[in-house]
């Protein structure tokens, strides 16, 4: 009896103290990787919230040998809806200071657009302005709003940005400068409203 009592205690003492660091181990690991903390806007080099606005146009070229627009989905019955519904188009069209195609370029808005309404031509869209004049090259701004691209003027919703846009928000005010009716081709004013820091 007595035998037995001395073999089964290290077992027991050793399972107790396994159990004991398996518990012990991940409490301080958790303690030094924090979840979540509160932080001042300074600390993260946050001063003051300015407004920016943007002006460019954009050049959305679907025909032609070297398109910016390209459909790549779309649903059976969407070439017989007179609304084009169920098309999606990759964009990676260019931004440039003035109307003309062969003007400075300051960006390129990149994502899609896709038909989104059975009764008039509203498009989804789904972007990035990838920035690449001065200051701003290599800073985003996102874009996620609905376009009625018969409208004098749309206005979509810019729901965040990167590098000199973190934390930006605003609007972006677009209007038809050129379509070209035979070809699809278009050259859309914008005019970009954007809170960021
Ligand atoms: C719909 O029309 C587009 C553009 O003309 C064409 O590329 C595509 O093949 C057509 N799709 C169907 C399912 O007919
Ligand atoms: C923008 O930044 C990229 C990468 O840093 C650089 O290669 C490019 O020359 C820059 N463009 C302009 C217009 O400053
Ligand atoms: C419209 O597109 C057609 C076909 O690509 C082209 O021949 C014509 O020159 C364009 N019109 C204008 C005003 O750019």
């Amino acid at each position: 009896m007595a035998e037995t009592f001395q073999k089964v205690t290290p077992i027991f003492v050793l399972i107790l103290f396994t159990i004991f660091t398996l518990a012990i181990i991940p409490a301080t690991a958790e303690k030094n990787h924090r979840f979540s903390r509160t932080l001042s806007p300074a600390k993260l080099g946050l001063k003051r919230e300015k407004l920016s606005h943007l002006h460019f146009y954009f050049h959305d070229i679907v025909a032609g040998r070297n398109p910016t627009a390209v459909r790549v989905a779309e649903a059976l019955m969407t070439n017989t809806s007179s609304t084009f519904f169920g098309a999606v188009v990759m964009i990676d069209d260019p931004l440039t200071m003035r109307p003309e195609p062969n003007s400075r370029m300051v960006g390129r808005a990149q994502g899609l657009y896709a038909s989104a309404s059975q009764t008039e031509l509203g498009l989804l869209m789904v972007l990035n302005f990838a920035f690449m004049e001065g200051k701003y090259n290599g800073s985003t701004l996102s874009v996620l709003g609905r376009n009625t691209v018969f409208s004098p003027v749309r206005e979509f919703p810019i729901i965040g940005g990167s590098g000199l846009f973190r934390f930006a928000r605003g609007y972006a005010h677009a209007r038809t400068h050129v379509f070209n009716l035979t070809s699809g081709d278009a050259v859309v004013e914008y005019n970009v409203y954007v809170f960021h820091y």
